[in-house]
């Protein structure tokens, strides 16, 4: 009996061996191989020349494989809202391919304005769908550079002045992009928080400022999203280009931080063949090469890490293991995603796409003013509306610079405030100004024609004249993607809206119709009639599903939920940047870069607002319903405790309005003595919780040590200082609902 058991046993051991697959060939094509393993073996096939090649373009938006051993080309595309369209091998131009029309997806800073993780998880996997399904393995994007002013023209791409929020925000971003084996490229690493000459100018950060403001946010995407690729930016920190600034790459990311993946450059990044080699950069894209004229047959090979970094390894001047830690990231990259196992096919422009483009547009909407319930609209059968405005109606996916897109179709807030009142109120559309009648970027058209040769005057008494008889006017302008505005290369001139907006504004105002003001835009803008308006919404650049995402707020299919992921202030004198230092920086005897002095600090956004008892117009953190929450009390699982124990923050949230909603619970901590001059409070939790009408739940948080730390920089680590610490339970940074205190021992 025993021996038939053992017979059997062995049978079915033999069977079970026969049926597995063996895998012949190379650890490297094995796919159930180690990651690790694949790389070391596919390292010790490759030729010096390939492994060089793999370092740098070989088009505008690939970098090589190995053709001799089947390991493909990685291909890039912008980034970070859509699937940018095909451009020509070696040029910016459009390749004019017909099948490249994607979903354009809300612009970031509508995304942080959802403080929503779970649509930032949804955002990142439909993204990473469409960039599958049009065959790339690098998404550039997403940015998380910090709104330290107004007037970047980049604000608009990044999630908003708040290091907490942009982490909590770019983790879920950056797995749900990366589930489908596409990595995504976070940037721009780092301190890159204006356009004005960025590619000439020295950010001079002290390190505590540049640990709590300007790196959480990088450092949460590596270390908790696992992000596979970085993209250094362009200007310098500390005297280096960060793309290849050594202490930014080796020192902080590669080692503190044990980022396993590749630093890509950002297009035209990398400037020195020796920094290229030995600060950091793995992967060159968008040297700006003399063409060919350099003497070498591809402008590719006059790239730094190209025939300059060739010549060095062949006749000894550089080393070989940097060349070998530089190539082994991008084999892990090309593992991850070209290479990767089970990797599906994605998808395109699909139905799920543009819902989750809306519902984004939606949720990142944010109320800031609705005086005597103006919204949502309530017209009466057979109304009229009067809507105003340029942004009304300029499709405005095209445009911006390295994120403009070509999408199928785009959504105006005309078209979709049509749609929902067709058949019962009159929508109907004045100019009110003209701003931007440009319809095209890098040759994609909107095939719109915006020109109008009406004055401004003319404009302002037409818009006037048709609010006769109207029972709601909604202004709709704000910024757009032009040049000076919410704009890659380029930084605003002023924060006030532009084309004498203001005026058309007042004008509308003083007809005593109730009136709507939505501004769209990817900063902050100024509003000196704000209190004119019944009603103000901030909307943002929301992609494909743009005008049926705010409308769906305007008309209370939704209740909007979105907040401010960035200060509004009354003017720019208000804020932080007093000098030319600060910003746009100045140009110093001796210095052959521009320097920019980052003199305020850790004060930035609401923390300097804050520090300085400045109110602003609309604080961090603000937006309303159409319903109100009430707070309890804020408690804690303990009143004292060592640095490290854990606390948990509980707030009993409840709807005590007549619609269901969804409340942002913002947990702030405040310091109440400290040896160094900290913020009055900082955002260290958040939660979005949606609730019936009249419901109440509990809300916990747990807050770690990072929750009351400050960044010594002498002893380079972080402090939680023994005293007594408030935490604050808001619904905005300047509407704290309840408090409690704890003590650190
Ligand atoms: C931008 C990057 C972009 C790259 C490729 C650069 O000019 O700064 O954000 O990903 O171009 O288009």
């Amino acid at each position: 009996m025993k021996y038939r058991f053992v017979v059997l046993l062995c049978s079915a051991a033999l069977l079970a061996a026969a049926c597995k697959p063996v895998s012949r060939g190379p650890v490297y094509l094995n796919l159930d191989a180690d990651i690790e393993d694949r790389v070391e073996d596919a390292l010790s096939r490759m030729t010096l020349e390939e492994k060089v090649a793999v370092l740098h373009a070989q088009s505008k938006f690939s970098s090589p494989g190995v053709p001799r051993l089947g390991i493909p080309e990685i291909w890039h595309t912008d980034g970070p809202h859509g699937i940018r369209p095909e451009v020509l091998w070696d040029k910016w131009e459009q390749a004019g391919w017909t099948n490249d029309s994607c979903t354009a997806f809300p612009a970031l800073s509508c995304l942080a304005a959802t403080w929503d993780r779970e649509l930032a998880l949804l955002f990142g996997r439909s993204i990473g769908q469409e960039a599958r399904y049009r065959g790339k393995d690098v998404l550039l994007g997403p940015g998380v550079n910090i709104c330290r002013t107004p007037l970047n023209g980049r604000n608009f791409e990044y999630m908003g002045e708040d290091p907490y929020l942009a982490g909590a925000m770019v983790v879920p971003y950056v797995k749900g992009v990366q589930e489908n084996g596409v990595a995504a490229c976070v940037k721009h690493f780092a301190v890159n928080n204006q356009e004005w000459d960025r590619t000439s100018t020295n950010s001079v950060v002290d390190d505590r400022t540049m640990y709590e403001i300007y790196l959480p946010a990088f450092k949460a995407a590596v270390m908790q999203g696992g992000a596979w690729a970085i993209m250094g930016s362009y200007n310098l920190y500390n005297g280096h280009f960060n793309c290849h600034n050594s202490h930014l790459l080796n020192d902080i990311l590669k080692g503190e931080w044990g980022f396993d993946g590749a630093v890509i450059s950002d297009w035209g990044g990398a400037r020195d063949d020796e920094e290229a080699i030995t600060g950091g950069l793995d992967i060159e894209m968008g040297t700006w090469t003399d063409g060919l004229s350099g003497g070498a047959s591809n402008a590719y090979d006059n790239y730094h890490l190209a025939a300059p970094y060739l010549a060095r390894l062949r006749d000894g001047r550089t080393d070989m293991e940097t060349l070998d830690a530089k190539v082994r990231r991008v084999l892990r990259l090309n593992f991850r995603t070209a290479m990767a196992r089970d990797r599906h096919f994605g998808n395109f422009c699909t139905p799920e796409h543009d819902a989750a483009g809306r519902k984004i547009a939606a949720e990142g909407t944010v109320l800031l003013k609705n005086d005597g319930g103006v919204l949502p609209l309530d017209i009466p059968e057979g109304g009229k509306i009067l809507v105003v405005g340029e942004n009304a109606v300029k499709k405005q996916v095209v445009g911006g610079g390295s994120s403009s897109l070509k999408t199928r179709f785009e959504s105006t807030p005309l078209d979709a405030l049509m749609e929902a009142f067709a058949g019962k109120a009159d929508v109907v559309w004045e100019r009110g100004y003209v701003g931007d009648i440009s319809n095209s970027y890098n040759r994609v058209s909107t095939g719109q024609d915006l020109s109008d040769p009406r004055s401004p005057g003319q404009l302002i008494a037409d818009a006037v004249a048709a609010a006769d008889g109207a029972d709601c006017i909604i202004f709709v302008g704000g910024l757009n993607k032009s040049k000076h505005q919410d704009n890659e290369g380029t930084d605003r001139e002023q924060i006030t809206l532009p084309y004498g907006q203001d005026k058309v504004i007042e004008a509308l105002a003083g007809t005593g119709c109730k009136l709507v003001v939505v501004n769209i835009s990817g900063s902050p803008v100024a509003m000196p009639w704000a209190d004119c308006a019944g009603a103000i919404v901030q909307g943002w650049y929301g992609g494909s599903q743009s005008g049926r995402g705010l409308v769906d707020v305007l008309t209370g299919v939704v209740n909007p939920s979105g907040r401010l992921p960035f200060t509004v202030p009354f003017a720019l004198e208000d804020g932080p940047l007093k000098t030319e230092r600060q910003y746009p920086g100045i140009s110093e005897e001796g210095k052959k870069w521009k320097q920019e002095y980052y003199d305020e600090g850790v004060f930035i956004g609401y923390r300097w607002f804050d520090a300085q008892g400045i109110a602003p117009q609309f604080a961090f953190g603000h937006g309303l319903s159409y319903t109100t929450f009430e707070y309890g009390d804020v408690e804690l699982s303990r009143s004292s405790l060592r640095a490290g124990t854990p606390l948990k923050v509980s707030v009993t949230v409840r709807n005590t309005g007549g619609r269901d909603g969804a409340e942002v619970v913002q947990i702030y901590v405040a310091d109440k003595e400290a040896s160094v001059a900290r913020p009055p409070k900082e955002l260290k939790a958040f939660g979005k919780v949606f609730l019936k009408a009249g419901e109440s739940r509990k809300v916990s948080f747990t807050l770690d040590a990072d929750a009351f730390s400050w960044f010594d920089a002498g002893a380079h680590a972080w402090v939680a200082e023994p005293g007594e610490f408030e935490i604050l339970a808001g619904s905005s940074s300047a509407d704290i609902r309840s408090a409690a205190t704890v003590k650190l021992l």
